[in-house]
Order: structure tokens, then C-alpha cells, then sequence
């Protein structure tokens, strides 16, 4: 029996209706506009209202993937949610998501965490489940509110970071070579200290401190070393497959920094417009990131039929993952 392809039967986003601009920012902390969109290509960002959280962006998103797929709720046994800000420790985000949609309770429904490589992890995982044959059809999200984890007195992160959430089902073709094609996954875990939020809810290496709830970043080092591996990630799926970089209708990057896509681009000799960005109007949205920009992507006609996507992220960890899509 040919084994049978795992294909994106939809797509859906949702990002808050709060836009705060890099001026307002600007009237809180020592920055500018100047510096934020020169460093970063970021003008501005969505923050979630106090009592919207993760869940709540997640089945936003969620119910407008299955919308798009003409999938039912009740159809879905596999949700996998991609995110560092659930709602709380437990239970899982993806058992309030769950309910939230309706999704029947004999449905395996779990949270994972690879922070900006997220939702390329959880898009793996989901398929490899899949595709064993054990499930039908999955919802897979990535979603953060990571304005609760942000020090919102520290320049140097805080005009870096947005909440959003984004979502796809997939579901089983049998058409051969559609779907997830391949993907590439991996992490440097010796590099822990360039990105993390100190205090987890047990003991860990690193001692409780006074706004340890926040998120750390040494960005200098996570620049250099995000370039490096998404280009690795990058060349190592397409060597996989068979590929070369111009056979690539569309790039999906994590969106942290425009000069690390730049620079991506650079690398891999493919030009900017090959490249999907908006980076410019939600900052880093961590695991929502990819599949905002891949729903924006679909519904803006950017993505056709046999068309090649191939996403590329890094993240805290460092985790890094790509992924190769045909259409
Ligand atoms: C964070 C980042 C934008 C900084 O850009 P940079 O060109 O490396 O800037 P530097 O760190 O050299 O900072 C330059 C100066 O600006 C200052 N600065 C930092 N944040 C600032 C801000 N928001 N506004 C104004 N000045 C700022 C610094 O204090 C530094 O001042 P100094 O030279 O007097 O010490 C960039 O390093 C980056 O994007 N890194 C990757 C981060 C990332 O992707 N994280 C998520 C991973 S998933």
C-alpha cells in the first residue's frame, strides 16, 4: 500500500484588535520608530486586551481554519496547539481550545513547546500521527499572548514581540507528492541562555528572580545564530528533496527581524519577493508567527496549486525546524 499524503485542508488566523504602534511604545521606554523599524522592520504589533488569552486567539483562529477546510468540529481527533503562553501551566491550552470548539472528547489533544519553531514541530508531529494511520484529521495552532511575558520596561525586547495565533487542518490524500513533503528538525540546547524566561513552575537551573517571569534575550547572539541555522534548515530540506532554492514559489519565514530574512535571502540566492513578510505590522508572534503568515499567504492568492512552500523558523532552545509543502 503507498503510504498516503498529509495535506493542508485549511487555514485560518486571528490576531487582536489592540494595534500599538512603535510611537506609543516610544512614550513608555527610551526608543523610537527610527530605531525599531532601522533594527528590526517592525512599525507595529497586535496586544491581546487583558481578559483574552491564549485559548481565546487559538479557537479564533482554529474556527476559522475548519471554516476554510469545510471541516466540522466534530470531525477533528487530533489537536496539537504550539505555544510558550498557555493560558496556565495546566491543563493544557489544547484542552480549553478543545471545548472552546466543540471538538469531541475522544479527540488526543496536547500543548507543545519549541517557542518560535513551534508550529513547524507541531505540523510534523501532527502528520507523522497521521499519516501512522491512527488519526483522520488534525487541527494544528500555534498561539501566544506574549504580552504577559514581556518586561514592557526593557527596550532592548519589548519592541520586539506581538500575541496572534494561527491554524491549519490537515487531513489524508491520496494523491502522491502533496502535502508536508519533508521537514527538518533539530535544536542546540547548549544555547538555552540566548532566549528563556527564568522562572518555570518547578525548580530549575536558573534561580526564581525578581521579574523572572519575563522573557531574557542576548538578540546580538540569537541574530548571528538564527541566520546560520535557517540557512542550514533551509539548504538541508531542499538537498533532502531534491530541490533547489529558485523551484520555491514562496518562502515562509519566521517573522523575528526583516534583516534576518534579508540576510536568508541573501544566502540562499533567492530574492526578496520570493519571501512572505509581515513582520512589519505584528513583530515576533513566536509559534503564531508561520501560520499567520501562511493563512495571510493563502488568502491573498500568494500560494497557487503545485506551488512549493517552504517554511524556515528558529526559536528559543535553539530549536530550528523547515518544512517543504506542495499545494
Ligand atoms: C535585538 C536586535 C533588533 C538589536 O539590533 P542590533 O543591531 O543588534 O542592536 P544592538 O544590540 O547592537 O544595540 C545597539 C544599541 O541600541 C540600544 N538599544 C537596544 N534596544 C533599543 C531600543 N528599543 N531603542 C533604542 N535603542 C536600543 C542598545 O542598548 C545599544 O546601545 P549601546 O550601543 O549604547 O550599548 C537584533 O539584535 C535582533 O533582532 N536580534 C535577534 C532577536 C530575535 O530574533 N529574537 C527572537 C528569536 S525567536
Amino acid at each position: 500500500m503507498t503510504p498516503r499524503s498529509t495535506v493542508i485542508l485549511g487555514t485560518g488566523s486571528y490576531t487582536p484588535e489592540r494595534v500599538v504602534t512603535n510611537e506609543e511604545i516610544s512614550r513608555t521606554v527610551d526608543t523610537s520608530d527610527e530605531w525599531i523599524h532601522s533594527r528590526s522592520g517592525i512599525r507595529e504589533r497586535r496586544i491581546a486586551a487583558p481578559d483574552e488569552h491564549t485559548s481565546d486567539m487559538a479557537a479564533a483562529a482554529g474556527r476559522r481554519a475548519l471554516d476554510a477546510a469545510g471541516v466540522a468540529p466534530a470531525e477533528i481527533d487530533l489537536l496539537v496547539v504550539a505555544t510558550i503562553t498557555p493560558d496556565m501551566p495546566m491543563p493544557a491550552a489544547s484542552c480549553l481550545i478543545q471545548h472552546k470548539l466543540g471538538i469531541p472528547t475522544n479527540a488526543a489533544c496536547f500543548d507543545l513547546n519549541a517557542a518560535c519553531t513551534g508550529f513547524v514541530y507541531a505540523l510534523d508531529t501532527a502528520c507523522a500521527m497521521l499519516a501512522s494511520g491512527r488519526y483522520r484529521k488534525a487541527l494544528v495552532i500555534g498561539a501566544e499572548k506574549l504580552s504577559s511575558v514581556i518586561d514592557w520596561q526593557d527596550r532592548t525586547t519589548c519592541v520586539l514581540f506581538g500575541d496572534g495565533a494561527g491554524a491549519v487542518v490537515i487531513g489524508l490524500s491520496d494523491e502522491p507528492d502533496k502535502g508536508l513533503l519533508a521537514t527538518k528538525l533539530g535544536s542546540m540546547g547548549e544555547n538555552a541562555d540566548l532566549l528563556y524566561i527564568p522562572n518555570g513552575s518547578s525548580p530549575s537551573t536558573y534561580a526564581a528572580s525578581a521579574r523572572g517571569h519575563f522573557l531574557k534575550m542576548k538578540g546580538k547572539e540569537i541574530f548571528k545564530l538564527a541566520v546560520r541555522v535557517m540557512d542550514e534548515a533551509a539548504r538541508d530540506i531542499l538537498e533532502q528533496h531534491h530541490l533547489r532554492a529558485d523551484q520555491i514559489s514562496l518562502v515562509i519565514p519566521h517573522q523575528a527581524n526583516l534583516r534576518i530574512i534579508e540576510a536568508i535571502s541573501e544566502y540562499l540566492e533567492l530574492p526578496m519577493e520570493r519571501f512572505f513578510v509581515n513582520v512589519e505590522r505584528y513583530g515576533n508572534t513566536s509559534a503564531a508567527s508561520i501560520p499567520l503568515a501562511l493563512d495571510e499567504a493563502r488568502r491573498s492568492g500568494r500560494i497557487k496549486s503545485d506551488d512549493v512552500t517552504l517554511l524556515v523558523a528558529f526559536g528559543a532552545g535553539l530549536t530550528y525546524g523547515s518544512a517543504l509543502i506542495r499545494w
